[in-house]
């Protein structure tokens, strides 16, 4: 039994200052032990935010890492410093480091690998363009997103997959209902083939893109869609009404 998994990602938003604080207001009210509830927050807000949800069930993300443990790369974190931190999520190959940091197939699956030997969940991210919606060949894009992120990834390891359309980040466009669970199914049919239906049925699989409190609960009632990935309106209050939506 899939267990519903919401992540906030509040990309390059918050300073900890106002990180602890926003925290503080509404950790109690998204507190779960039966939905998965993360928090991906830009590097600096880490330490603050992890330290503030100490005694909840509450998890904290980062939002990328390095595929190396250490060394001369400037500017990076490495997924061994998160877990040396009680770090337990990252989120690994989100369309806006894949189009605006040249991220390739190759380096989210050298990342994916990475978290999941230092016991960090990656939450992978797949999604096509609006042009490859409207040639058809959104199908055949996400398969080859999903088998490149994946080789040399055992079925037994924890990750979860997250389906953002890029049509549909930040543009208030949602995907409709049922267009997120086709693609989620696809996504499940294809973790069938690369593993097998047992493996592919307790796969965590979210929906990303224009995610609010209004829409959660038609999409979080689909069969393959086991959450979601909010970034705007994980910012806000709106973040609580969508957990409750939820659980
Ligand atoms: P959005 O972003 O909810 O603001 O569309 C989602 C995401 O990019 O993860």
């Amino acid at each position: 039994m899939r267990k519903t998994i919401i992540a906030g990602n509040w990309k390059m938003n918050k300073n900890p200052d106002e990180a602890t604080k926003f925290v503080s207001t509404i950790k109690n009210d998204i507190d779960s032990n039966d939905c998965d509830i993360v928090l991906c927050v830009p590097a600096i807000d880490l330490i603050s935010v992890r330290d503030c949800l100490i005694g909840t069930n509450i998890k904290v993300g980062a939002q990328n890492i390095y595929f190396e443990d250490s060394g001369a790369y400037t500017g990076e974190i490495s997924a061994k410093m998160l877990a040396d931190s009680q770090i337990n999520y990252v989120i690994v190959g989100h369309s806006e480091r894949r189009q605006l940091f040249n991220e390739s197939d190759e380096m989210i699956n050298k990342k994916v690998i990475k978290a999941i030997a230092h016991g960090i969940v990656p939450i992978i991210c797949v999604g096509e363009t609006l042009r490859q919606r409207e040639n058809h060949v959104e199908i055949e894009f996400i398969r080859m997103q999903i088998k490149n992120a994946l080789i040399n990834v055992s079925g037994t390891s924890k990750f979860v997959i997250a389906y953002e359309p890029i049509w549909a980040i930040g543009t208030g466009k949602t995907a409709t209902a049922s267009q997120a669970q086709d693609i989620c199914a696809e996504i499940r049919k294809v973790l069938a083939e690369i593993y097998d239906p047992n493996i592919a049925d307790e796969i965590q699989i979210q929906y990303g893109g224009s995610v609010n409190s209004k829409n959660a609960k038609e999409l979080f009632a689909m069969p393959d869609i086991d959450g979601g990935l909010v970034g705007g309106s994980s910012l806000t209050d709106d973040f609580v009404s969508i957990i409750k939506e939820a659980i």
